[in-house]
């Protein structure tokens, strides 16, 4: 570990800072297992250090942020750690908010959040107001998000539109498809990290991650420190972009 207090934004920033990174926190259920405790304690480890991460990213500069919270096939684990983790987010979102307002983070929730209990939906329509005034990061957070799902949308919203006859399917082309996403008018990711080993995006911003860097860490999500994204933003500034150029 370096010698710079933790949380605050280090000397080594890369030259090139990515406007957008996406983090797929994953690893909580190993780290408790290697701690040998039950999977919700990492779950708690995780989101203790999602904080540390999001604050670390805003005093960086990067201007968003998007992290990996909750899938659309994560409602497929045992009823008791879905529920754990619903419970969960509900608690720490009220927590976080207030690291939100102090930072300067405006957060939008990506994802179907009508599946959510109308308790945690009050929240999240709270959390999104509260910080409507920010001007600093923005935080996407992906509950109940799946790129597939993302994209179907899409589609039906278009198709709606089509059939309403206020637009033409020959219309349709990616500036217009992108604007009918949860991410509409965001850039696209430039970075996309993913701890605890696994190589894969896990249904994670399919569309927009066309042409993302992929960095993977065996660190598993709640050992994975500040010092660990200024290693993920190095390797990034080290990368050509080609974009299917020369
Ligand atoms: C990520 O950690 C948290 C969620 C998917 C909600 P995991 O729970 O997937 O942890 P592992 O992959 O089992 O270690
Ligand atoms: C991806 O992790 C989803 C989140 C981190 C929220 P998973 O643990 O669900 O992904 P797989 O099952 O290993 O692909
Ligand atoms: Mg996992």
């Amino acid at each position: 570990m370096r010698s710079q207090k933790k949380g605050q934004a280090g000397a080594a920033a890369p030259a090139v800072l990515p406007r957008h990174v996406g983090i797929i926190m994953d690893g909580n259920g190993r780290w408790a297992k290697k701690h040998h405790q039950p999977r919700p304690a990492g779950h708690r480890a995780g989101a203790q250090n999602f904080r540390t991460i999001t604050r670390y990213a805003a005093r960086l500069g990067i201007q968003y942020l998007t992290v990996y919270t909750f899938s659309t096939e994560n409602w497929s684990r045992p009823a008791e750690e879905v529920g754990g983790l619903l419970a969960l987010f509900k608690d720490y979102l009220e927590e976080a908010l207030r690291d939100f307002m102090d930072e300067n983070i405006r957060v939008r929730f990506i994802g179907d959040v009508q599946a959510f209990s109308p308790n945690l939906q009050d929240l999240m329509a709270r959390v999104e107001e509260e910080s409507s005034v920010k001007t600093g990061m923005v935080l996407n957070l992906a509950m109940n998000y799946g790129g597939r799902a993302e994209l179907a949308r899409a589609a039906r919203a278009f198709a709606q539109e089509v059939r309403e006859g206020r637009r033409r399917p020959e219309e349709l082309d990616e500036a217009l498809l992108s604007s009918y996403l949860y991410t509409a008018g965001q850039p696209d990711p430039d970075l996309i990290i993913r701890p605890s080993g696994e190589q894969r995006l896990s249904n994670f911003l399919l569309w927009q991650s066309a042409y993302a860097e992929f960095v993977y860490s065996d660190i598993l999500w709640p050992d994975f420190t500040p010092q660990d994204l200024d290693k993920a933003l190095a390797v990034y500034a080290s990368r050509q972009r080609r974009f299917g150029g020369v």
